[in-house]
């Protein structure tokens, strides 16, 4: 029987040829894999070596434009009254280039802590957070937060929406001079089938909402925004609009009391189409499903549509960021278990999510050999010496890759929301793996620019750990101290 091969495989399993688009941000042309169409893969790895990190901005600029477009064409299918507002959930990468690029293609702004709001403060200070930009302010508030949020609203930026998530925060906000618009985030929706518990740890339970409600008229602050948000990564359209409903007819019940109430906001969740190669989901058609729902809740309960706002982490950045790795050692698997690829990188330290999310997947593609036959192995990292450095993680199924062995590189995709977050960047990371070198790719007047990062040197490392690098790694060279022989 004919050995399957990795192009056959891509074609049986996912039902792409091995020329062409392979996801909305991988395609393959003449041999070669490219990223956001424009990146040649291949020639990167043969011009810088691997690991090699990749950051492509571009491809978040197409991210949030893409959206738009698909908010336009939803608000013209259903004739939808309210605007449409995209911002990014900046804790999904707080990366300067990445923030900027977001805010320079239109996005507004979501923040998740008091560090986050000083940024958007700096972003403000220097003209490149325009004053049009909404920035919501969510998560339980300390006072650090609560008072980075003062500070930009006292510098002037009147947009900024502190979503309450508490009453302590709501007297907090009561007993401050400057008049805010204010949110409110409901707990529900966030658990409201009793499979995600966590979620329910956020926002108010209808009581407290309705407390608020009732003197927030009484003050000079303005209520304007309901926020609801149902979980991230929800890839089943009819869940995700299920959750909402009850929601939108909060949202107009509160409506009916509250004039100023003018946003709903239904925060992060939109799925990312960057872990695995078979994902599907049909963006403009769940954005029209969800302005139906809205706009038909409101006729019914005779209130005017709201804008429609929504947090965008995973979706405006997974895509733009990936690794490449080389298999520097094959090892067999145990009898009737896959082989072991031994990559010259961390898997749990670039991509940590694939230890702490169950059954976390990111897509593996190699760049070369896709006419050799494929073999089954799962990845380990070489820089570790940690059981749990191994992708895919059992019982997740293994990686069908060429079975060239060493020397096959290896592009590990969407990479690029909350991995560097969580792993850190710059630290001294598990086994001291360091960071590779990091090729930063901008566009400049439609042109590719592109900068090399070196990959973090052991000097720094040891000096983030308390050791002075010169005394250990230099031997100590004293003349006259000869040993007698
Ligand atoms: C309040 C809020 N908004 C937006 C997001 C972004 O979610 P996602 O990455 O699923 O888009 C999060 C993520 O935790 C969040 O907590």
């Amino acid at each position: 029987m004919e050995q399957q091969t990795f192009s056959s495989y891509v074609q049986e399993r996912y039902h792409r040829a091995s020329e062409g688009p392979l996801t909305d941000f991988l395609s393959r042309r003449n041999g070669h894999l490219y990223l956001g169409d424009h990146v040649n893969l291949n020639h990167l790895a043969h011009q810088y070596g691997t690991p090699l990190e990749v950051v492509y901005y571009p491809q978040i600029t197409r991210q949030i434009q893409q959206m738009v477009a698909w908010a336009d064409q939803a608000r013209w299918h259903t004739r939808y009254r309210g605007t449409f507002v995209y911002a990014y959930a900046t804790k999904a990468n707080f990366t300067a280039d990445v923030v900027q690029t977001a805010l320079a293609a239109g996005s507004h702004y979501e923040t998740s802590a008091a560090a986050d709001v000083e940024i958007a403060r700096h972003l403000w200070r220097k003209g490149l957070l325009p004053p049009d930009r909404l920035v919501c302010c969510s998560g339980s508030k300390e006072p650090a937060y609560l008072e980075a949020i003062y500070r930009l609203s006292q510098d002037g930026c009147s947009n900024v929406v502190p979503i309450i998530d508490d009453l302590d925060e709501w007297r907090e906000w009561q007993s401050s001079p400057l008049p805010l618009q204010l949110g409110v985030r409901e707990r529900a929706v966030g658990n409201r089938d009793g499979r995600r518990p966590g979620n329910d740890r956020f926002g108010l339970t209808h009581e407290e909402m309705t407390h608020i409600v009732e003197q927030v008229t009484e003050s000079d602050h303005r209520l304007v925004l309901y926020h609801a948000m149902v979980g991230s990564q929800i890839e089943n359209s009819d869940y995700f609009l299920d959750m909402l409903r009850e929601s939108v007819v909060s949202y107009c019940q509160m409506r009916q009391r509250v004039p100023t109430l003018r946003y709903f906001d239904f925060g992060g969740g939109m799925p990312a189409s960057g872990y695995r190669m078979d994902f599907s989901f049909d963006y403009p058609r769940f954005l029209a499903r969800l302005m139906d729902i809205i706009q038909q809740t409101c006729d019914t309960f005779q209130v005017p549509v709201p804008d429609l706002v929504g947090e965008f982490g995973r979706y405006t950045v997974a895509n733009h960021h990936l690794y490449l790795f080389k298999v520097g050692r094959v090892k067999a698997g145990q009898p009737d278990e896959p082989d072991w690829y031994l990559i010259n990188g961390s898997l749990m330290v670039t991509m940590p999510d694939m230890v702490l999310v169950p059954n976390q997947q990111f897509v593996v593609l190699p760049l070369d050999h896709w006419e050799a036959p494929v073999r089954r192995v799962r990845l380990a990292g070489r820089r570790t010496c940690d059981s749990d450095d191994i992708y895919p993680r059992s019982p997740q199924e293994p990686l069908l890759l060429p079975n060239t062995g060493e020397g096959l590189v290896l592009a590990v995709c969407g990479t690029g929301a909350y991995q560097q977050m969580l792993s850190g960047i710059g630290g001294a990371h598990h086994c001291l793996s360091p960071e590779p070198q990091r090729i930063v790719i901008k566009e400049m007047d439609g042109q590719p620019v592109f900068h090399a990062v070196p990959q973090q040197d052991q000097a720094s490392i040891m000096r983030l750990l308390g050791y002075q690098p010169e005394r250990i790694m230099v031997p100590i060279h004293q003349p006259g101290h000869r040993k007698a022989s």
